[in-house]
């Protein structure tokens, strides 16, 4: 048995202040399925990490990064790595997202600003890696580009980023991972794969995984929201979900968690 998973991610939203107003409301006031049958993870940006592990001590709440660097510590601007994520407190971080991967898909960038989104299969690969070496969550993102599914490349694309990821990971660590899969072009733009597609992709990457597959959660990602919520995480290869824009509050984003809830 799986434990559903839901993980908001806040992209670049929210200061320290804004987490803490969140959590404050999220905790006191969200009503939750009881026992929460789900794990849930709140993943900001990094200068309101601090912020949100405090305030979420002593709840169920987990929080994780939006992304972070393989290397321990050394010369490298601007990065942070996985051990200092855990020694923040994270649980969790985001890896291989289509944003860091390339573009945004809803922003036009010229070409010569590519650089600075260029995570590879292969960096995402280091990422896990490390973050697996701290003891902390991988969440490894896959996903299609419009021009892609259109071309029919769809599960070769996914399988090639799977591969590179994992490359080098025994059957027992991928079991522990979480993989989304995040169309790109659902992200952030209303148009959400529908079930019985999304179950189908979900469950081409849980076969991609061989024997570690059965134990490996399995998300989706891409215009989750309080109304689609339920019927997604009902397909049975998908184990939850990665919500952008409907985590940003605390009532949508509990609705979208009530979307595990299989009780009454
Ligand atoms: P969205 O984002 O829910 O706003 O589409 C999902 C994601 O990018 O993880």
């Amino acid at each position: 048995m799986r434990t559903p998973i839901v993980a908001g991610n806040w992209k670049m939203n929210k200061s320290a202040a804004e987490a803490v107003a969140f959590v404050q409301e999220f905790v006191g006031s969200i009503k939750l399925p009881e026992p929460c049958n789900a794990e849930i993870i709140l993943c900001p940006p990094y200068l309101a990490i601090p912020a949100s592990t405090d305030a979420l001590t002593g709840t169920n709440f987990a929080v994780g990064a939006q992304d972070c660097f393989w290397t321990e510590r050394g010369a490298f601007t601007s990065q942070i790595s996985a051990k200092m994520l855990r020694n923040a407190g994270c649980h969790a971080c985001i890896v291989g997202h289509s944003e860091t991967r390339g573009k945004f898909g809803k922003l036009e960038v010229p070409e010569s600003t590519l650089g600075f989104f260029a995570e590879t299969d292969e960096t995402v690969n280091l990422k896990i890696k490390s973050l697996l070496s701290e003891g902390l969550l991988p969440i490894l993102c896959v996903g299609e580009t419009l021009a892609e599914r259109e071309a029919g490349k769809t599960d070769a694309i996914i399988q090639r980023q799977l591969r590179g990821a994992l490359e080098g990971l025994t059957i027992d660590q991928v079991k522990t991972l979480v993989i989304a899969y995040e169309p790109v072009w659902a992200i952030g733009t209303g148009k959400t794969c529908d079930c019985p597609e999304a179950n189908r992709v979900c469950g081409q990457i849980r076969a991609e995984l061989g024997l570690a597959g059965a134990a490996t959660r399995i998300l989706y990602g891409g215009s989750v929201n309080a109304e689609n919520a339920r019927a997604l995480f009902s397909e049975p290869d998908i184990d939850g979900g990665l919500v952008g824009g409907a985590s940003l509050n605390p009532d949508s984003f509990g609705k979208v968690i009530w979307g595990t809830w299989t009780g009454d």
